[in-house]
């Protein structure tokens, strides 16, 4: 779908309250897109899903500063309005919400949103405060920009889980709908931080998906998931990946499944390290055609 006029840009939440609540009135659904800039293919498909489902779509363009720890690379995570801008402007974005730092996080706010559940293992574990500062910058976004529905990437599966879970237990009225991942033609899952690979360590990166691809192939063969963890990992470490996870449990709740389940969704999630690049991917598995062995 191609944009018509350049969306508006918008720094303050009463403004993108005022503006989303005036659509609504007059009859239109609003679709949401929360992101934190540096945007890609990945985004945009988010953006034309939203623009399929609702004739007014917002996008977010904020870096978090509370979902990075202090190693983290939240001071050179990219930042560039203009080119991001650029980007949306073919797609059917009415507005840009670009609020900084002191619009969401008043010198004296003091609450955060804390998940429990799908936030704990993996990413929770491996990242404290992380999906803390997630789960209140999203709350708090959904109060400025009070849309029907949020867009979300399947490539942060966890994260998707976690904001479902905020939604449900606090009763926000907003669907949020989990769009499947772009891949480069090479199987790499897209990402902002792809940006930081060296052209050896891109090459490198394209044993995530192939790790994900063999996990797909083993399960449906049925073997054990510990033989599917350990493939995964072992295809990660001959590409001298550093691996931080490479597991296979439910895919909505993240909790093991027992060896002889073959009802419940699967989903092998990893996260590994290249230098400094820290990459996660992940691939749903379908029910089993064969019993595991
Ligand atoms: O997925 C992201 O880009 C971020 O975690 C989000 C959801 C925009 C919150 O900052």
């Amino acid at each position: 779908m191609t944009g018509d006029r350049p969306p508006t840009i918008i720094r303050r939440s009463d403004e993108m309250r005022q503006r989303v609540r005036a659509a609504q009135a007059a009859g239109e659904r609003v679709g949401f897109v929360p992101t934190m800039g540096s945007l890609h293919a990945g985004h945009t498909s988010l953006v034309e899903r939203a623009a399929s489902d609702c004739p007014a779509v917002a996008v977010s363009i904020f870096v978090n500063p509370i979902q990075f720890g202090p190693q983290e690379d939240f001071d050179r995570y990219p930042r560039d309005l203009a080119a991001d801008c650029k980007r949306l402007a073919p797609h059917s974005v009415r507005w840009i919400y670009a609020p900084d730092v002191s619009e969401m996080y008043p010198p004296d706010h003091a609450t955060r949103v804390e998940v429990a559940g799908p936030a704990e293992p993996f990413e929770g574990q491996l990242r404290p405060g992380h999906f803390a500062g997630v789960a209140t910058v999203v709350c708090r976004l959904f109060h400025c920009v009070p849309a029907d529905a949020a867009y979300f990437g399947a490539k942060d599966w966890q994260q998707t889980l976690v904001v479902k879970r905020m939604v449900a237990d606090l009763g926000l009225p907003i669907d949020v709908v989990v769009c499947p991942t772009v891949r480069e033609t090479d199987g790499l899952a897209l990402s902002s931080r792809n940006a930081y690979l060296t052209a050896p360590q891109r090459q490198q990166a394209t044993a995530l998906s192939t790790a994900l691809k063999q996990a797909q192939s083993d399960w449906q063969q049925g073997h054990a998931i510990s033989d599917i963890e350990h493939r995964m990992a072992a295809i990660l470490e001959a590409a001298a990946i550093a691996v931080d996870y490479a597991t296979v449990v439910a895919a909505d709740t993240l909790e093991p499944l027992a060896p002889s389940d073959q009802t419940t969704a699967a989903i092998a999630l990893i996260a590994g390290r290249l230098g400094e690049t820290r990459l996660i991917d992940n691939l749903s598995l379908p029910p089993r055609t064969q019993s595991p062995c």
